[in-house]
C-alpha cells in the first residue's frame, strides 16, 4: 500500500511502535545528537516538535528509515524477513519496477500556506544546525531538487544538500555530473537563470527516487511511481510551473542564477564518509515563493557515522549483484555492503579455482556513483554476507594475507579522507584498493577444517521446536 503523505508513514510507524515525539530540542546541535545517538542505536523514528524558537507543530523527522524492517515496512516487504532476504527481496521489486508517469491534480494539502516575495522568509523553519563543524543550517538534507531541461522538458529530480543563506536564499551543492547541474548550465549557457523547486519533506518512498540514478531523460519522479506503486500525485507550481507533489509538506520556488552572477561559500558539512571535506563557492537558489502545509514536517536525513543504517539495508549492492551476473559471475548468493558501502561482502559457491577472484576484480571494476570502497571480501556460500560477525570469522580463519589478498591502484572519491592534500591539491582522487579472497582455498577446500557450527537445516529444525518456549524463558 502507498502511503499518500509523510504523515500516513509516521502513523504507521506509530502503530507498530517505532515512533518516538520528541519535545523542546534545539535546532542548534541538540536535534542532530539525539538523532546520532538513536541512529547508532538502531532506534525509533524521530518526530521533533515545539523546537524552542518555533511555534507547536514546526516539525522535523529523522531516522525515517534506519532499520532493515522500516525499509521493508515502506517498501511493502515482509518485515520480518533476515536483512539479506530483505535485501534479495528489494532486488527482485526493484527489477520488477514498472515506471508510471505522475498525475497533476489541481490543488493538495500543499498550497494550505503560500507567501511570496518580501514575506518570504526560510527562517521560519527550524532547520538544525546538525554536527558541530557544520557551516550553516542544513535544511535540505532529505530534499527533492526539481528542474527542467530547457531543450526537452525533462523534468529531473536529484538531492542535493541545502543551507540556509539568510531569508531568501538557500545554497546547494550539486556535483557537476549530477543531471541537476548540467540541466543548470543549459541554462546559464544561454544567459539564463535555472527555474528550480525545493521539496523539503514528503512521503519517504517518493523522496527515494531524487537520489537514485534513473538515467538521463527519463523523470524519477516516474521511478517514485514505479516504487510506491500508484503515481505521485502532482501540482504545478506556479511561478516556475515545475511539478511538485501535492501532498508534500513545504515546496520552495525560485531560480538559481548563473555562478558567475552569483555564488556562495558553502559548507562546511559532516558528510557520509563521516568527516567534513568538502568547501567551495557554489550555486544559490533565490527563494520567491514558498507553500506549506499546516504544521509542516520537514524530513531530516544527516549523514552519521557510515556504520549506522541511512536505508536499513545497503541499496547499491543490488547493483554490484547484477553487475556480476552481467559479467558472467556464476552463484552468487549473496552481497552486502558494510559501512556504508566502503566494505562489500560477494558470498558465493566457488565452482573453479579464481572464481572468487574474478568476482572480486569484477566488483572492483563497477563505477557508480560514491564507489569509494576500500575492501572487497568474497566469502563461501556458509557465510551470510550481512553479518559482520560471519565475515570476520571467514577473514581471520581462511584468509592467508601472503596469499589470499591483492592491492588495485584505483578510483576514490573527493569525500575521500585518506587523499593527502598534495594529491587532492591536483585533484588526483586514487587510492588503493584491497581485494580479499576468504573463501576456503578451491583445490584443497575438501581437506579445510571442518566448521564446528550448526548447519543452517539443523539450526532451523531444533530452533523451530524450541524458540517459543526460550523466548518465554527469557521473559520470565
Ligand atoms: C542523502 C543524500 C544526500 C545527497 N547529497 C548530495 C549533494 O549534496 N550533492 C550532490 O551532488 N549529490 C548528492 N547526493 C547524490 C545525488 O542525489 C544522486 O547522485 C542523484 O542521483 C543525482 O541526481 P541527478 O543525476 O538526477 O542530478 C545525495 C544523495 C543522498 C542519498
Amino acid at each position: 500500500m502507498a502511503f499518500r503523505d509523510l504523515w500516513e508513514f509516521i502513523e504507521a510507524a506509530q502503530a507498530v511502535g517505532d515512533l518516538k515525539l520528541i519535545k523542546g530540542a534545539h535546532w542548534d546541535l541538540e536535534i542532530g545528537c539525539i538523532t546520532e545517538i538513536m541512529a547508532e542505536q538502531e532506534g525509533p523514528i524521530l518526530l521533533f516538535d515545539a523546537v524552542p524558537g518555533y511555534p507547536e507543530g514546526f516539525r522535523i523527522v529523522t531516522n525515517f528509515l534506519g532499520t532493515p524492517q522500516r525499509f521493508a515496512r515502506a517498501l511493502g516487504i515482509p518485515p520480518d524477513l533476515p536483512k539479506m532476504e530483505i535485501l534479495k527481496a528489494w532486488r527482485e521489486k526493484s527489477r520488477a519496477i514498472e515506471f508510471l508517469s505522475p498525475v497533476e491534480v489541481g490543488s493538495g494539502p500543499v498550497t494550505e500556506n503560500v507567501v511570496e516575495g518580501e514575506e518570504v522568509d526560510l527562517e521560519k523553519f527550524p532547520a538544525p544546525k546538525w554536527h558541530e563543524l557544520d557551516g550553516g543550517r542544513y535544511i535540505g538534507t532529505a530534499d527533492m531538487v526539481i528542474t527542467r531541461d530547457p531543450t526537452s522538458g525533462w523534468i529531473n529530480v536529484g538531492a542535493y544538500r541545502a543551507c540556509l543563506q539568510g531569508k531568501n536564499r538557500l545554497s546547494l551543492w550539486v556535483l557537476e555530473h549530477h543531471h541537476g547541474k548540467q540541466i543548470m548550465r543549459r541554462y546559464w549557457e544561454q544567459g539564463r537563470p535555472c527555474p528550480v523547486a525545493v521539496v523539503l519533506g514528503c512521503e519517504p518512498v517518493t523522496w527515494m527516487a531524487a537520489p537514485s540514478a534513473v538515467k538521463a531523460g527519463v523523470s524519477e519522479y516516474e521511478y517514485a511511481g514505479g516504487l510506491r506503486g500508484a503515481p505521485v500525485e502532482v501540482i504545478r507550481a506556479p511561478h516556475t510551473g515545475l511539478p511538485v507533489p501535492a501532498f508534500a509538506e513545504i515546496v520552495l520556488e525560485g531560480e538559481i542564477p548563473p555562478l558567475a552572477e552569483e555564488s556562495v561559500l558553502e559548507g562546511p558539512f559532516g558528510e557520509w564518509p563521516g568527516y567534513y571535506t568538502h568547501t567551495g563557492q557554489e550555486c544559490v537558489v533565490r527563494v520567491r515563493r514558498i507553500m506549506h502545509r499546516n504544521k509542516p514536517i520537514l524530513l531530516g536525513n544527516p549523514p552519521l557515522l557510515p556504520t549506522t543504517l541511512r536505508y536499513g539495508i545497503p541499496l547499491f549492492a543490488t547493483r554490484i549483484w547484477d553487475h556480476l551476473e552481467s559479467a558472467g559471475i556464476s552463484d552468487v548468493r549473496g552481497v552486502w555492503g558494510h559501512c556504508h558501502t566502503l566494505m562489500i561482502v560477494i558470498s558465493l559457491k566457488q565452482k573453479y579455482p579464481g572464481h572468487a577472484m574474478q568476482a572480486l576484480t569484477a566488483t572492483a571494476g563497477l563505477q557508480a556513483g560514491a564507489s569509494m570502497y576500500r575492501y572487497v571480501v568474497a566469502v563461501d556460500e556458509d557465510i551470510d554476507p550481512s553479518d559482520l560477525n560471519q565475515v570476520l570469522w571467514a577473514m581471520t580463519t581462511r584468509v592467508d594475507p601472503a596469499e589470499s589478498v591483492q592491492i588495485l591502484h584505483s578510483w576514490t572519491s573527493d569525500l575521500d579522507p585518506r587523499v593527502p592534500p598534495e594529491k587532492r591539491e591536483k585533484g588526483d582522487y586514487t587510492a588503493g584498493r584491497m581485494l580479499i579472497d576468504a573463501c576456503r582455498p578451491f583445490t584443497w577446500r575438501d581437506k579445510f577444517a571442518v566448521a564446528n557450527r550448526f548447519s543452517a537445516a539443523k539450526r532451523k529444525q531444533i530452533w523451530d521446536k524450541w524458540s517459543a518456549e526460550l523466548k518465554k524463558a527469557t521473559r520470565s
